[in-house]
């Protein structure tokens, strides 16, 4: 579904990425852990045209799609929630979510605004609010169903649970374990290593742009040794918390 092969980013003479390659398959969920500032964000974003590489390619479906235009990439049928949600305040959570399916035929956009509704209930009583005057779990959930409008073949999610109460943790969680039920396609990254792990197929250790570590999620989460050296605190955090 989607390969990324050698993909270096740079902010100007920093590489913050640096030859990066994976993949996921259709209907995995792969994750991407690894501590602040190891170049997650940089990555997804790159993915998803944000951002231009300086060296490697990205594939979906097999065909390349490295430095397209976010648009077109979301038409290729990849969509970003991405980190701290940049939803458009101004705008109704309606309005937010029509943006998030302008790739969608008018004729289905309704039938996906229902969808939307019945995944993330909480929406249709706000359905008239400004997107800036959500709670911050409201908020998050509209930047998910907003990424899920485009109805997308692999959904990236950058830290879909950052800054929620632990019950909208435990939302986030079942939620991709339904979408995962449903068939989709994701690659997430996570501060919750742990709680990615358990529901992730394989993932990815990222630590100063580099790929540190890659393997089967179940595998991942008994190597005390990356927990220690490259997620640091969130192992701890995470079971003081339960
Ligand atoms: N716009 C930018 N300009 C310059 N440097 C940047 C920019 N954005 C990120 N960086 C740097 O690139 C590196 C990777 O940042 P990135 O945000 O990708 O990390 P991350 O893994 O997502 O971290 P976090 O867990 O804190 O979200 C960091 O050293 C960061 O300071
Ligand atoms: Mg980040």
């Amino acid at each position: 579904m989607l390969e990324v092969s050698g993909i270096t980013t740079r902010y100007g003479s920093i590489s913050a990425v640096r030859r990066v390659s994976l993949h996921v398959g259709a209907n995995e969920i792969v994750g991407l852990i690894g501590p602040n500032g190891a170049g997650k964000t940089t990555l997804l974003n790159t993915v998803a045209g944000l951002l231009r590489p300086a060296e490697g390619e990205v594939r979906l479906e097999g065909r390349p799609v490295t430095g397209h235009s976010p648009d077109r990439i979301l038409k290729a049928g990849l969509s970003l929630v991405p980190e701290r949600r940049r939803l458009f305040a101004e705008m109704t959570v309606v309005e937010n979510l029509r943006v998030g399916g302008v790739t969608v035929p008018a004729d289905e956009r309704a039938e996906r605004l229902d969808e939307m509704v019945e995944l993330f209930p909480v929406l249709k009583d706000k359905w008239s609010t400004a997107a800036g005057l959500l709670s911050g779990g409201e908020a998050q959930q509209l930047a998910i169903a907003r990424a899920l409008m485009s109805n997308p073949r692999i959904l990236l999610m950058d830290e879909p649970s950052l800054g929620l109460a632990p019950v909208l943790v435990d939302f986030v969680f079942e939620l991709v374990g339904r979408l995962r039920a449903e068939g989709r396609t994701m690659l997430v990254v996570e501060q919750n290593a742990t709680r990615l792990l358990e529901v992730a197929d394989r993932a990815y250790v990222l630590r100063t742009g580099e790929i540190a570590a890659e393997g089967a999620a179940s595998d991942l989460l008994g190597r005390d040794d990356l927990f220690d050296t490259f997620v640091g605190a969130a192992r701890d955090s995470q079971s003081e918390r339960r």
